[in-house]
């Protein structure tokens, strides 16, 4: 399996395959799932598919999130490998990525990083697109895959990558969940086996909030009762949302792309989670 530290050797590895279509899946690693899914659908559209496995320390505005990150490189690597044997594989270090200080740059986004994730952690999406940008630029990506798990992020990279004139496709993956309906994400790794089945609640009431035409009013309402029932979570934000510019629809209109989005903590992980309101 070609595993690459180094941004020499992806370099040139980067010419072997000048010819070739190219896709990308930029991961953080402690793969699951949802990152395999991406993979598998960027090497049934591609010639050559990267994976890299980064742990981006600039996106992180919380220390201690950052310290408590899962790690599992070896693994990943295994995962990775039974997709499929010939995926090249890029797992920098901080400094290679980083060579001075690790720090982002900063971006303006059109208000798409003021709500919800971009609120709650400011600076995050900065750090998402230096780190995404310095990526871009070596590996030249035909195209370039992520999930609407993270859907602020994609909009965001959608709308960083069309200012900018930026030569790769951005494709949108759908959300892979847990038995339970709890959206997969590496964090759930760190979450007792209870609390991540009860983590259920949150798909559950999401989905219950798209049935039956309810008004903005009762959806919120809907929330906040399930929210009730499960007091060891808190609830962060619960909002519905125009897709396109991320702002507060004023009400639900099912033929506008509209989406309902969650976010919270239990046992101080911090989960988020959408659902299109059709
Ligand atoms: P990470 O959280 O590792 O996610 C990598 C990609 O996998 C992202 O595009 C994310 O949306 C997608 N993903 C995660 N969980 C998913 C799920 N349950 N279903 C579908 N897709 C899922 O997102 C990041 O890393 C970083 O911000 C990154 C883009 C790599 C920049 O550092």
């Amino acid at each position: 399996m070609p595993l690459f530290q180094t941004l020499r050797e992806l370099n040139q590895v980067r010419k072997k395959y000048s010819d070739n279509s190219v896709g990308l899946v930029p991961t953080m690693g402690a793969l699951h799932k949802g990152h395999l899914a991406l993979i598998e659908k960027a090497t049934q559209e591609n010639e050559v598919v990267w994976v890299t496995i980064f742990v981006n320390p600039t996106q992180f505005n919380n220390s201690n999130d950052l310290k408590n990150y899962p790690v599992t490189l070896a693994e990943d690597v295994k995962s990775i490998h039974d997709v499929h044997p010939n995926i090249q594989i890029f797992a920098p270090s901080i400094s290679e990525m980083y060579p001075q200080k690790a720090e982002a740059n900063i971006y303006s986004f059109d208000g798409l990083d003021l709500v919800m994730e971009g609120k709650d952690r400011p600076g995050h999406f900065n750090g998402v697109i230096t780190i995404v940008s310095k990526l871009f630029d070596t590996i030249q990506p035909h195209r370039a895959y992520f999930g609407e798990k993270d859907f602020q992020q994609l909009q965001i990279i959608k709308n960083w990558a069309k200012n900018n004139a930026i030569p790769t496709q951005i494709i949108a993956c759908p959300i892979v969940r847990e038995p339970h309906g709890l959206a997969m994400s590496s964090r759930n790794a760190l979450l007792s086996k209870d609390i991540r089945e009860e983590a259920g609640f949150i798909y559950k009431t999401l989905k219950r909030c798209t049935t039956g035409n309810k008004t903005k009013k009762e959806i919120y309402e809907e929330i906040e009762v399930a929210f009730n029932a499960h007091p060891n979570f808190t609830l962060h934000y619960a909002l519905c949302v125009n897709e396109a510019n991320l702002r507060e629809v004023y009400e639900i209109d099912k033929s506008q792309q509209q989406r309902l989005f969650i976010a919270a903590s239990v046992e101080r992980v911090r989960l988020i989670d959408n659902i299109a309101l059709k």
